[in-house]
């Protein structure tokens, strides 16, 4: 490490008073009154010594910057789409995607749903489909793959709608809401060739796709003498386009992208690119953040830097499993889940679970987790009524390079502490105030 950050421990009573008038969302806290801030591995990364050098090489020309065509071969190179349109970070993409493609009526198939591509996804208009694997809803269900897709729910799908009314399979890899969890190859090829056949495109969220290919290298026969980016590669090349956030694998602070191989499709974007972003060489980004990201591209497939990030959230799990703390199995790439119905069995979903061990993790130690739960999963956009997801997690997300093991060390004792407290946790929290879209951001809670 060259470089460091000083954190600060706060005081319970300082907690508590924070906590307060954050609303009971953490997510509505200084970061200043932060300990360790394990909300999320979106832009929080830390950048290497040749991503700052490469920032001060930006160009900042407003069009046809140098730096955007360094950046548009990374991803030409690294995930082999041949159009690259830039935004500013990965929903900026989504929203892109999602007004070019879906129209009123649309059925969108996905192997679970994440929060900001469902919700561009039903503002144009579309019908979200979840055709991953039951097995993924079952936090304790031990598979290599739990983001597979499951083949009959998208025939099912596709003979009851009609294949014209789909306009494409949106794919993640990782399934962050599941836990972070790999689709394998062979899972991929069958998407491939059952959409093929149907004429549907299939649309890839590559915000943690490096990872994936780094859990199929590890555990999907026949790909171990692989490299990583050979990998990566193929994962892409069963694909028609993909949306990025390069805050997750890229190591960017901010950044995205959307890729796609259609022409037509990629002149459509290009037009909304002018509208909601910026040129469509910089779409939103500055030249220095086009360079970060061309560089940390780079740097995601170096499979020693994969490694240690995945052991590091393996060894976080493995303490707080040890000691028998309820967590998703297995343990995913980017972050530990709590499943925080079997952590706190005597609160009903209806009071919110995830988001009461939230705030108990904060106040216990100054550490900030994410809810990905009800609070997360909003409201049916039909009947207005919550969600309740059959997987009510907390995410202690691991940002990439930025802690060491002391810190992992840290959190576990919070947690295992807190587990063995955890009757004195005997009610939650209902909402004080709720906002319409992505609820989980902003809303605030009175505890009960
Ligand atoms: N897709 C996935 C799988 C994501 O995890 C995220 C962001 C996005 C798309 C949207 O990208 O944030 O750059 O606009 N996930 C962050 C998280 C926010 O904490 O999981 P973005």
């Amino acid at each position: 490490m060259k470089s460091i950050e000083s954190i600060r421990l706060t005081s319970a009573q300082e907690r508590g008073v924070a906590l307060s008038a954050a609303g009971y969302n953490v997510g509505m806290l200084p970061a200043d009154l932060v300990y360790i801030d394990l909300y999320t591995d979106s832009g929080t990364s830390a950048m290497s010594d040749r991503q700052w050098a490469a920032m001060m090489l930006g160009d900042e020309s407003y069009a046809g910057s140098r730096s955007f065509y360094r950046f548009e071969a990374a991803v030409r190179d690294y995930y082999g789409y041949e159009h690259v349109i830039p935004a500013h970070q990965g929903r900026a993409a989504e929203n892109m995607l999602s007004r070019c493609l879906i129209r009123p009526g649309h059925h969108v198939p996905g192997n679970m749903y994440f929060t900001t591509t469902r919700q561009h996804q039903e503002l144009n208009g579309g019908i979200f489909h979840d055709i991953i694997i039951d097995e993924a809803h079952d936090p304790d269900a031990d598979l290599p793959f739990k983001g597979n897709v499951d083949l009959a729910k998208l025939e099912r799908l596709i003979g009851k709608v009609g294949a014209e009314q789909i306009p494409y399979v949106s794919l993640a890899a990782t399934v962050n809401m599941a836990g972070g969890q790999p689709i394998s190859m062979a899972n991929l090829a069958e998407v491939r060739e059952l959409t093929r056949r149907r004429g549907i495109p299939v649309m890839l969220d590559a915000a943690r796709a490096v990872e994936n290919a780094w859990f199929i290298k590890q555990r999907e026969p026949g790909w171990n003498g692989r490299s990583v980016a050979d990998i990566l590669q193929a994962m892409c090349a069963l694909t028609d386009g993909a949306t990025m956030s390069a805050k997750k694998d890229s190591f960017a602070n901010i950044g995205g992208w959307l890729a796609v191989r259609d022409p037509a499709l990629a002149e459509q974007a290009r037009n909304l690119v002018v509208v909601y972003e910026g040129l469509h060489t910089y779409g939103g980004m500055a030249g220095r953040d086009l360079e970060a990201t061309a560089q940390g591209i780079e740097e995601s497939v170096q499979e020693d830097s994969i490694r240690t990030r995945v052991q590091q959230v393996a060894y976080l799990a493995g303490r707080i499993a040890a000691a028998g703390v309820p967590i998703v199995r297995p343990v995913g790439g980017h972050a530990v889940f709590l499943n925080a119905t079997a952590f706190l069995p005597g609160i009903p979903h209806e009071q919110f679970p995830a988001q009461t061990l939230t705030c108990a993790l904060y106040l216990d130690a100054g550490i900030r987790s994410t809810e990905r739960g009800a609070v997360s999963a909003g409201r049916d956009p039909v009947t207005g009524e919550n969600r309740y997801p059959p997987l009510e997690l907390v995410r202690l997300t691991i940002p990439r390079r930025t802690y060491t093991q002391s810190h992992m060390d840290v959190v576990a004792e919070s947690i295992i502490r807190l587990y063995g407290q955890r009757e004195k946790l005997r009610s939650g929290v209902a909402f004080a105030y709720e906002p319409e879209t992505l609820r989980f951001f902003q809303s605030r809670f009175r505890p009960l």
